[in-house]
């Protein structure tokens, strides 16, 4: 396990980019720390990502992430919020790992708030038709993704007013549940990055300015730098070297915004790194 910093960071836990499983890393933080996680797991599709092949059985590949939801909760604060994407699997070989997901979720004991659709407005390159205007076996293509919003045991999270960051149009906007976003042209080399905006939305509707937001499955760090340019702290965890080294970039040219006063997180600021987290070169 190794890590990437942009900057001496000392002994924090958090603005750091950190190269190692999510399960692993999410072990070792401090407990109750993180008001907001954002992450899009592999989805088990084959997708060919450096370093991992995305192919499991589907019990083992549900079991895997179940202990790392698991994990996850020790680390969030009350109230702190989960926010899983998850995009709907093949038309041929579909299967319903979003609901797999809410169930697992819900039974480790996480309050699912909503699910937001996320319209990628992606139907001009379609191909699939299935049975072409027959009802034979015509195909449903998924132009769309979930956004699956969970909270640690109890719905509010506490926060200053003072560092509430959204607009009254913007949060007009936002609390309709039916996003059109397309998705992101710019891959960096990645095959599945988020398109920023949709981080924008989930960082500013969902946590105040200070907050930690975490993605455990952080890949080009997407999250990480709309949270850093938003005015929050950021921990990102990817498993690939390479993946880590474009986000540690990334996040490097993200700015906070100017002239705003970032509180530091309220709970253990100050936590040495486990041994074993080696500080990047
Ligand atoms: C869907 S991608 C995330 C993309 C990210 N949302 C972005 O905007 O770039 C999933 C990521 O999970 C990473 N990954 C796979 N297995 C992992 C593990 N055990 N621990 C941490 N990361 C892992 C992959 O390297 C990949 O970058």
């Amino acid at each position: 396990m190794a890590e990437r910093s942009e900057g001496a960071a000392g002994t924090r836990w958090f603005d750091r980019i950190v190269e190692g499983d999510a399960r692993e890393v999410l072990d070792r933080l401090p407990a109750e720390s993180v008001q907001l996680a954002i992450t899009s797991p592999p989805y088990n599709v084959r997708i060919p990502y450096r370093g991992y092949t995305d192919d499991l059985p589907p019990e083992e590949y549900l079991r895997w992430l179940k202990d790392v939801w698991k994990s996850l909760h020790r680390v969030l604060v009350p109230g702190g919020r989960f926010v899983l994407n998850v995009a709907p699997t093949s038309i041929k070989n579909f299967r319903p790992i979003h609901h797999d997901l809410s169930r697992d979720l819900r039974d480790l004991g996480y309050i699912m708030r909503t699910e937001i659709i996320w319209y990628k407005q992606t139907m001009g390159r379609r191909t699939a038709w299935g049975s072409w205007r027959s009802p034979s076996n015509p195909h449903i293509v998924p132009s769309w993704e979930y956004v699956l919003v969970f909270s640690k045991g109890q719905w509010r999270l506490p926060g200053d007013p003072q560092a509430v960051d959204i607009s009254a149009r913007e949060f007009e906007q936002f609390s309709d549940g039916f996003w059109q976003i397309p998705p992101e042209r710019h891959r960096r080399g990645h095959p599945a990055p988020f398109p920023e905006e949709l981080i924008e939305r989930l960082v500013k509707f969902y946590s105040y300015r200070g907050n930690v937001v975490l993605d455990m499955f952080g890949g080009t760090g997407t999250v990480a730098a709309v949270a850093r340019r938003l005015g929050r702290h950021y921990l990102h965890i990817d498993a690939s070297h390479e993946y880590c080294l474009l986000a540690a970039a990334r996040v490097r040219r993200a700015r906070p915004p100017k002239g705003v006063r970032v509180p530091a997180p309220p709970t253990g600021s100050m936590f040495a790194l486990p041994e074993g987290v080696a500080e990047a070169a």
